[in-house]
């Protein structure tokens, strides 16, 4: 089997479970967050060093790995995992959303996703089926269909539908092509955007079909939290409780504690590395821009109840002081980061484990917004 999922312990209050999820290269403890490496590194991060933070899944893109090095030189290393020295699970997200993101100029027909390489400027079509090839040479645990993906803030119905039920489709041209089912499970990715009905249609078509495991889709655009929250109930709602569930691009604590309780079991999001470039730790309450002033005269920790490296050995103005100047700066918080990220996952695992998850969930509330009652 390339994946399976125990649940493990269930919150009962609300939809929150801890479970333990088989993968062909580790076992992983859900619910879990899954930094990513996007060029098949992680930003700010050594492989040893995920290692000593518990890490037990990273994510990589197909779309960037499918350019550099290139199927050729991933299948000659003998995979992904090989190639960048990384003996855990990983998973790969299929690569149409980042063209879309990053590249305004992505066209989308039945077909596939048609865009303008930033590399050379060649035309590259991007099929369901090239996107599995080149996700069956990278060899990770877990990899992704090709979804049809559009801009959060767009409206138009019509235009959600026709992505949805195309979504659906390519699902099925997805597990046609795949030539490793016994080492690597595809997900389907549930869209519909903040439609719910074409969201629970979406994911009740999945549900359909013959898969380890499910994404949610299409939420990771800074949406209000009321708009955002409801489609996540939704989609566990109508996935597979035996079934691990994943919400794609989804990584600030709140959401993730918030997403927990209504039963998601796996998170990624470049948002802990990314800010952390920008000198920005997190804690609890949001994070701290340690460019700061006031931080020069800070000899406390970034956090003083954190375990992690950094904050073992280095204070608030050290940092502040070699924030600007030195690339250290961003491995240090970027170490921090991670760990707040791993730890706040852990702790969740074990109170849900414990039986004591909500609690823990009245205790963080409070602590984020002391003002609430
Ligand atoms: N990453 C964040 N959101 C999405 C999504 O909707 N689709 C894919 N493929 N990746 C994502
Ligand atoms: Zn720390």
């Amino acid at each position: 089997m390339a994946l399976t999922f125990t649940v493990q312990a269930e919150c009962g209050m609300t939809k929150a479970r801890a479970g333990l999820m088989k993968l062909p290269h580790c076992d992983v403890r859900t619910p879990v967050f899954m930094p990513v490496g996007t060029q098949g590194t992680m930003k700010g991060l050594l492989p040893d060093q995920l290692l000593a933070l518990d890490c037990e899944i990273i994510l990589g893109n197909t779309y960037h790995l499918g350019n550099r090095p290139g199927t050729q030189v991933l299948e000659k290393a003998g995979g992904l995992h090989k190639f960048m020295g990384w003996n855990k699970s990983l998973l790969t997200d299929s690569g149409g959303f980042q063209m879309v993101s990053l590249l305004k100029l992505a066209e989308i027909t039945e077909e596939g996703v048609k865009f303008k390489s930033p590399y050379d400027g060649s035309e590259i079509m991007l099929t369901p089926e090239k996107s599995i090839e080149i996700q069956n040479c990278i060899g990770a645990d877990i990899i992704m269909q090709l979804d049809d993906v559009v801009q959060t803030t767009f409206q138009d119905y019509d235009r959600i539908k026709e992505a949805t039920e195309r979504t659906s489709r390519w699902l099925d041209r997805c597990l046609k092509a795949h030539k490793r089912p016994e080492e690597q499970s595809i997900f389907p990715i549930v869209q519909g955007l903040l439609n719910s009905e074409l969201r629970r249609k979406s994911a009740e078509d999945h549900m359909t079909k013959n898969v380890n495991g499910f994404a949610i889709g299409g939420l990771s655009g800074g949406e209000a939290k009321d708009d955002f929250w409801p489609m996540v109930s939704l989609g566990t709602e109508v996935l597979d409780r035996n079934r691990p569930r994943y919400l794609m691009g989804v990584g600030l604590a709140i959401d993730l504690v918030v997403c927990v309780a209504l039963g998601v079991d796996m998170f990624d999001c470049v948002f802990p590395t990314r800010t952390a470039r920008f000198g920005c730790a997190l804690v609890n309450k949001g994070q701290l821009n340690l460019r700061h002033k006031k931080y020069l005269t800070d000899l406390n920790p970034i956090d003083k109840d954190c375990t992690c490296s950094t904050c073992k050995n280095y204070t608030r103005a050290y940092l502040h002081c070699i924030v600007s100047v030195e690339t250290v700066a961003c491995h240090l918080i970027s170490v921090h980061n991670i760990a707040y990220q791993m730890r706040l996952m852990r702790t969740m695992r074990q109170n849900i484990i414990n039986g004591t998850f909500v609690q823990f969930v009245k205790t963080f509330m409070k602590e984020v917004y002391p003002d609430l009652n």
